[in-house]
């Protein structure tokens, strides 16, 4: 798990760990937006908050927002989030019908030249931004939910679960609510080859495809 194998720092899942407190998103929302609890929002140009209705029963966890979504304001907006649509077509689940989040909600980038390059948030980032994913897996108190890649499954349960060895399962968690494993839409599109990317693209659809059963 790239995010947190050389981190000595144990990371609690947002389920038990002290978090945010909010009667609804909304209201989560505005705290966030005022976020300082890392050093990401000095650079970014705002908080992508989840987004979503409260009555979800699915809530899916993706890494951090990117540079579109970081303009956009909105999670999932960008390449990953095309691409995540598509899948979660192909597997017929109704994107509308989910809680669309990220760990971490600040963008982390690395400046070169005109572009902004995405950088991985590290373990401290991660653990400062369980307090909203927290936050708002209370508010939402969904069904499942499903960890979209390693800084997703690293945000919920800490340590205790590779990627490799739980992609494709549903965990048990500490507050009783399933949560899917699977791999991050942008792995797919750093596939080179294409045999290997259309192999991994149906994988991730079968994955997609046990959302149904909560929905
Ligand atoms: N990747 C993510 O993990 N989240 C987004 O919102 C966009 C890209």
């Amino acid at each position: 798990m790239a995010a947190s194998a050389k981190s000595k720092v144990r990371v609690p899942p947002a389920f038990v760990e002290p978090h945010a407190q909010a009667k609804c998103l909304s209201a989560l929302h505005r705290q966030a937006n005022s976020c300082e609890r890392c050093e990401l929002y000095k650079n970014a140009t705002q908080t992508v908050f989840g987004e979503g209705h409260s009555g979800a029963r699915v809530v899916l966890v993706g890494e951090q927002p990117g540079d579109r979504e970081d303009i956009a304001g909105m999670p999932f907006v960008g390449p990953a989030g095309r691409l995540l649509d598509e899948c979660l077509h192909e597997a017929s689940i109704d994107r509308s019908l989910c809680y669309v989040t990220n760990a971490v909600k600040h963008f982390k980038f690395e400046r070169r030249g005109k572009r902004r390059l995405h950088a991985k948030p590290n373990a401290g980032e991660i653990q400062r931004c369980a307090w909203w994913l927290g936050g708002e897996i209370d508010v939402v108190r969904p069904h499942l939910i499903v960890a979209l890649g390693a800084t997703a499954l690293y945000a919920l349960m800490g340590h205790s679960v590779g990627l490799t060895k739980e992609r494709g399962q549903i965990l048990a968690t500490p507050n009783q609510v399933p949560l899917l494993v699977t791999v991050h839409p942008s792995y797919l599109l750093r596939i080179r080859n294409r045999n290997d990317r259309d192999s991994e693209h149906l994988k991730f659809v079968d994955d997609l495809r046990m959302i149904s059963r909560y929905l």
